[in-house]
């Protein structure tokens, strides 16, 4: 082994660790659920993207297990080569017609989907136009592109502040840019607002721009039946690209656009991921036809799920804590300092709850919080229990 890239390993982790930024996975020990066994101890799990209790339902495991008996379990080959199975076709017709969208294509990550997609629809002669807050997956796939895109050149806007996009559409149009993208997170990850996806599409149509939007936190949260922020908005056919994940509410694993059928083509062609990595294990696409089965006929979980947010939202506000504004499941709990949230999150563990501290530089500086996901998984006394364990961390820290 090359002695100075160890040593330089060994620093750079040092570093990590001094500034309280190296991370240390915790083991599940249990499916994934509301309660759950973690590092030995039974804990309520409030940091999970199970937001339907998908990720373990009965229907969804029995499909997995049959598509095994039935297809094996690899695809053999990246997707165009010959590694494109029947239930590999069938998972994105049905995404399509879920979605109110010609064609669907599935890559094997919500990140892939992200940094396959925006270079393979952008040039050199392009803009790209984005919120501050976007997650980082829409990052990396705009770094990834030719196209024009830097902060320090004007081209991230302030959350949500639609003057200052319109500031950037503006500028893009005078500098004559061929293409003009506005991306966006749908739901944002950490803050849990929604995107104002109608003055967006508003904008574009009146700059001549076009419009993504990443919906990983919005599907099967969002819309009808779960379809997203372009449903939720009633935007069917001015969304020109939508990102889902089926990692988080789909509770398996994936991610996919969805939008015209010259798109899907384009990306078939040029979207690397796609082009150079295999594809999902047949039972993957299996359990995501059954997940998406559950969430198109049983209203249930989705209800649970906006039943125990709405409840834990209004728990943690009548108790004093801000939870930022979160319009979602997503729910912060503001904290500040991030020595203090970091502290909390380890009284929380103690008390039996498992949930992280986000700091900088996920969120600025200043703005820690504890980033609490409600899910259908939870049951009400799970969500009581937890609020208790709140209460009692936070008069141990005051
Ligand atoms: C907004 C957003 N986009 C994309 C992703 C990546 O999705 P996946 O986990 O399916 O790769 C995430 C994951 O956290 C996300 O929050």
């Amino acid at each position: 082994m090359n002695a100075g890239f160890q040593s330089w390993l060994q620093t750079e982790i040092q570093h990590l660790k001094d500034q309280n930024l190296y991370k240390v996975p915790k083991i599940l020990e249990s499916p994934a659920g509301g309660r759950v066994k973690m590092n030995g101890k039974e804990v309520i799990n409030l940091s999970s993207n199970n937001y339907l209790g998908l990720a373990n339902h009965p229907k969804v495991r029995e499909a997995a297990l049959k598509a095994v008996e039935e297809w094996g379990v690899g695809a053999g080959a990246v997707r165009w080569i010959g590694g494109t199975m029947a239930v590999h076709d069938e998972l994105e017709k049905r995404l399509a017609t879920f979605k109110h969208t010609e064609a669907v294509l599935v890559f094997t990550g919500g990140f892939t989907a992200n940094s396959g997609c925006i270079p393979a629809v952008l040039t050199k002669e392009d803009v790209v136009i984005s919120d501050e807050l976007n997650h980082a997956s829409i990052i990396d796939g705009v770094r990834l592109s030719p196209a024009e895109y830097r902060k320090s050149q004007g081209w991230v806007y302030a959350h949500k502040d639609m003057d200052a996009l319109e500031d950037c559409l503006r500028r893009a149009a005078d500098k004559g840019f061929k293409k003009k993208l506005i991306i966006t997170d749908g739901v944002f990850s950490m803050d849990g607002d929604i995107a104002p996806l109608p003055e967006i599409v508003n904008l574009a149509e009146q700059y001549d721009a076009f419009v993504m939007v990443d919906d990983a936190h919005a599907s099967g949260v969002l819309g009808d039946k779960g379809a997203g922020t372009t449903s939720h908005f009633g935007l069917y056919g001015r969304v020109d690209i939508q990102l889902g994940t089926l990692s988080k509410a789909l509770g398996v694993m994936g991610g996919y656009i969805a939008g015209s059928a010259p798109l899907k083509e384009w990306l078939i062609n040029r979207g690397r991921p796609y082009l150079f990595s295999t594809g999902h294990p047949p039972m993957v696409a299996a359990a995501l036809i059954a997940a998406l089965d559950v969430m198109e006929n049983d209203p249930e979980p989705m209800k649970r799920l906006w039943d125990n947010a709405n409840k834990w939202k209004a728990a943690l506000t009548a108790e004093g804590f801000d939870t930022m504004g979160s319009e979602t499941p997503i729910t912060p709990v503001y904290v500040g300092d991030e020595g203090k949230a970091q502290q909390m999150e380890r009284l929380l563990w103690d008390e039996g709850v498992y949930a992280l501290a986000i700091v900088y530089p996920t969120v600025g500086l200043g703005k820690a919080r504890i980033r609490t996901m409600p899910s259908a998984a939870h049951t009400e006394e799970d969500l009581a229990e937890a609020l208790e364990a709140f209460k009692r961390v936070r008069d141990k820290l005051s």
